[in-house]
């Protein structure tokens, strides 16, 4: 009999289990909401992207509905062929207005927007200056595009600033940045970024993927909030965050967009979204300009829970987003504060290497616009208690 050729697989899967680090799948058994029931149990819902409550909002619902009836299931095609739905270039329309750009081109996600970007617009001969706590996605397009990689200590413009003077002037180089940090929820240091690639010649790149519905004039991002508009040559935002649904883009200029539409690879060879997708899409953006008061509720909701985990002792790391690490150092130990919590009736999933340090595992919560005060306060009653428990406070 053939000897299975993937049981190195199951080795390291033991290994993670020796760890402490191995992870079931947690199961929502219904909608994703503040309190959801995950796993047959009730629990405050601390880990979800949905920071604005879009992912059941009647008003997305009714327009995907009604583009599933109009439009069908699916759209049948990549874009290049026969994928490109009327409904699709309404959003990407709508997506360039709301930015503030020439034009936006809609990836099948925020992943392959960074990806399927940086990997088109650079080549081997160039070189890219990288934040290292970048998402991954950037960190697959940089590797795609074979470009040299430099990577500066984490919004450290000094740094950045002494790589990019090693460089030949007339090298192409791509600055990039997230705006806000997935796991840390600090701000990218865009000002000083931006600066940097206006003296070095650079192309400025930022990932939203976190910013979109949450910083700016409704929901604008970062570039908005720090008022950037003109200075990032590429701007990335995903809409399966606030937008509720699922899919990114890329922002820019005409030209880059039409590049975009013949280079980047997953724009070319997969399909486009469903028609409902997009049609929830772009009654989202509606909501951030009708109800921006959602984008407020969310805004008080974090102060509220951040200053109540700072309160209570935790180490919450340097954020200023809806995005507090409680970092309790040791991956088995941030999984075990993850473990205790969900008894306890609060989800916030544990997140240890490689996606984070190996000494600065955590959980990491997410508050959302729709979150009661009764729901944050009993999330901070069980973090009070659990902590305590664990000796992290
Ligand atoms: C910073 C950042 N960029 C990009 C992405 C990818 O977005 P999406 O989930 O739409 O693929 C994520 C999501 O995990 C993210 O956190």
């Amino acid at each position: 009999m053939r000897s299975d050729p993937l049981s190195y697989l199951s080795a390291e899967l033991d290994t993670l289990k020796q760890q402490g680090l191995f992870r079931r799948l947690r199961i929502l058994d219904g909608e994703q909401k503040s309190t959801s029931t995950i796993d047959h149990r009730q629990v405050v819902n601390l880990s979800s992207n949905n920071y604005l409550g879009l992912t059941t909002h009647p008003k997305l619902r009714a327009r995907a509905l009604d583009a599933l009836e109009r439009l069908g299931v699916g759209s049948g095609s990549v874009r290049t062929i026969a994928g490109t739905m009327a409904i699709h270039m309404e959003l990407e329309r709508r997506l360039a207005s709301f930015k503030n750009t020439e034009a936006v081109v809609v990836f099948q996600s925020g992943f392959a927007a960074n990806a399927g970007t940086v990997a088109a617009v650079l080549s081997k001969d160039d070189v890219v200056v990288s934040d290292e706590l970048n998402h991954a996605s950037i960190i697959d397009g940089c590797r795609l595009s074979r470009a040299a990689i430099k990577v500066f200590p984490h919004k450290d413009a000094g740094a950045a600033r002494r790589v990019l003077q090693d460089l030949p002037g007339n090298q192409r180089k791509l600055l990039i940045t997230d705006g806000v940090f997935s796991m840390d929820g600090d701000l990218g240091a865009l000002p000083a970024l931006c600066a940097l690639a206006e003296e070095f010649g650079c192309i400025m790149m930022v990932d939203d993927a976190h910013a979109s519905g949450v910083f700016g004039r409704n929901g604008r991002g970062t570039i908005d909030h720090f008022g950037m508009h003109g200075r990032v040559d590429i701007q990335v935002g995903t809409l399966s965050k606030a937008i509720g649904a699922l899919g990114g883009y890329v922002a820019g200029s005409r030209a880059l967009i039409e590049f975009l539409y013949h280079r980047a690879r997953p724009f070319l060879f997969s399909t486009s979204h469903p028609p409902a997708v997009a049609a929830a899409c772009i009654a989202a953006l509606d909501v951030l300009e009708e109800e921006p008061q959602i984008i407020e509720r969310l805004w008080e909701n974090t102060r509220f829970f951040k200053a109540g985990l700072q309160a209570l002792g935790f180490n919450t790391g340097l954020s200023e987003s809806p995005i507090t690490p409680v970092i309790a150092g040791e991956g088995a130990l941030a999984m075990k504060l993850s473990d205790r919590l969900f008894e306890e009736g609060v989800f916030a999933q544990g997140i240890a290497y490689p996606t984070v340090a190996r000494d600065k595992a955590r959980v990491r919560t997410i508050v959302t616009a729709t979150h009661t005060r009764e729901e944050l306060q009993f999330a901070l009653d069980v973090f009070a208690k659990v902590g305590r428990e664990l000796g992290l406070r």
